[in-house]
C-alpha cells in the first residue's frame, strides 16, 4: 500500500507542481492516490468532472475537466460529450447540468451539498409572489431548486443578472431569492426590482467595516466583492462580479495586492495562476461546497452515487427557464 501510494505521488508530481504554492507536500501525499484513481476512472467510464470555482485546489486543478462560475458550468454542460458528468459543486448546479443533459448520468458526490439561497424559497412562495405582482416577470437565480425554476420566466446567474433583467422589456421584475444580488442589480438599472429575503450564508457575513479595515491594514489593496455580498460591501469594493468575473479581473489587471470577498478556495485557485499577486485572505467557507472531496468524487465514479433525477413534468418547465437564459 505504502509503495502504491509513493508511486502515485511520483506519477502525480507534474500535477502537484501546479498547486504547490497552495497545498503543502504532506497534504498532497494524502491526495495523490485519489487523484490518480479519479483520472483513471474518468478515462475508463467516459466521465467528466465539472468543478465550481469554490472547489478546493486539489479538485479544481487536480481532477476537474471544466472549471468556472455557475454560468460557465451551465453553458459547458450543454456541450459535454461524455456518458457521465460528475458535478463538483452544490446540488442546484448538478440539477442544472441534468436539466441540460436529460440523457446523461449526472452524479453529485454528496447529496447534502445544498445552498442557503436554494433552501430559502419554495415553488409555492413563487406562486404567491406572482399573485401579488401579476405584471412582473419572475427572474430566478440559478441557486434555486428545479421546482422554483419551473415557476420562473427566466433564470439568471451573478454573471448575467443585469442583462437578464433588462432583456425582459418590463418596468418591474421579481428577482429571487437573493435579496442582496437583487439590490446590487437594482442599483445599476432603471427597472424596478422586487426581491425575496434569501441570503447566502457565506457572503452575508462580510460587512463594510471589514472593507475599511482591510484598506487601513493593507495599503493599496484592490477589493473584489461577489454580488451576493450586502450592497454596503459592494459599494466599498473596487469591483463586483461573479466568481469568473473576479478571476478575469485578476488575470487582466494584475493588482499587486488583492482580496476576494467570497468563498475561501477561490483565492487559492486564482493564486495558483498568479504567483506575482499577493492575496489577502479574510474569506468565508461554504460548508456545502466543502462537502465535496476527492474521496467522494472517487466513490461517485466507482459506484454511480448519487445520481441526480428530476420529475420530467417539472424538468420541462425548469429547462425552459434555464434555456431562455442561455439563449441571451
Ligand atoms: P458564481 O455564479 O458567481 O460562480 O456564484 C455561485 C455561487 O454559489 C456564489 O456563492
Ligand atoms: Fe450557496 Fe452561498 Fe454556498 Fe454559493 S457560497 S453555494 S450561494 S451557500
Amino acid at each position: 500500500m505504502a509503495m502504491l501510494e509513493s508511486n502515485a505521488l511520483a506519477r502525480t508530481a507534474p500535477l502537484y507542481d501546479r498547486v504547490k504554492r497552495v497545498i503543502p507536500p504532506p497534504e498532497w501525499a494524502t491526495f495523490a492516490d485519489d487523484v490518480e484513481a479519479i483520472l483513471a476512472l474518468k478515462r475508463k467510464r467516459n466521465a467528466v468532472v465539472l468543478a465550481h470555482n469554490y472547489q478546493t485546489p486539489e479538485i479544481f486543478h487536480g481532477v476537474a475537466d471544466i472549471v468556472g462560475d455557475s454560468l460557465l458550468l451551465a453553458r459547458e454542460a450543454t456541450k459535454v460529450d461524455a456518458d457521465i458528468i460528475v458535478l463538483a459543486g452544490v446540488h442546484f448546479m448538478a440539477e442544472t447540468a441534468k436539466l441540460l443533459n436529460p440523457g446523461k448520468r449526472v452524479l453529485i458526490p454528496d447529496l447534502e451539498a445544498g445552498c442557503s439561497l436554494a433552501e430559502s424559497i419554495t415553488a409555492q412562495d413563487v406562486r404567491l409572489m406572482r399573485e401579488r405582482y401579476p405584471d412582473a416577470p419572475v427572474v430566478a437565480y440559478v441557486n434555486t431548486s428545479t421546482a422554483v425554476k419551473a415557476e420562473a420566466d427566466i433564470c439568471c446567474t451573478s454573471g448575467n443578472a443585469l442583462a437578464v433583467v433588462e432583456s425582459l422589456g418590463t418596468g418591474h421584475v421579481i428577482m429571487l431569492p437573493d435579496e442582496y444580488l437583487a439590490r446590487n442589480i437594482a442599483a445599476q438599472t432603471r427597472v424596478k426590482i422586487t426581491a425575496w429575503k434569501g441570503h447566502c450564508e457565506v457572503h452575508e457575513r462580510f460587512n463594510a467595516e471589514d472593507v475599511r479595515a482591510l484598506r487601513d491594514n493593507h495599503p493599496g489593496i484592490t477589493v473584489l466583492a461577489h454580488p451576493e455580498c450586502p450592497p454596503e460591501v459592494v459599494a466599498e469594493a473596487d469591483f463586483s462580479g461573479s466568481t469568473a468575473a473576479m478571476s478575469s479581473f485578476v488575470d487582466n489587471k494584475r493588482p499587486a495586492r488583492v482580496v476576494l470577498l467570497t468563498e475561501c478556495s477561490m483565492s487559492d485557485n486564482v493564486a495558483v495562476l498568479h504567483p506575482d499577486v499577493e492575496f489577502i485572505r479574510p474569506c468565508n467557507l461554504c460548508p456545502h461546497m466543502k462537502r465535496i472531496t476527492l474521496k467522494n468524487i472517487r466513490h461517485a465514479l466507482e459506484t454511480d452515487q448519487h445520481e441526480v433525477t428530476i420529475d420530467p413534468e417539472i424538468a420541462d418547465r425548469a429547462r425552459r427557464s434555464v434555456e431562455r437564459m442561455l439563449a441571451l
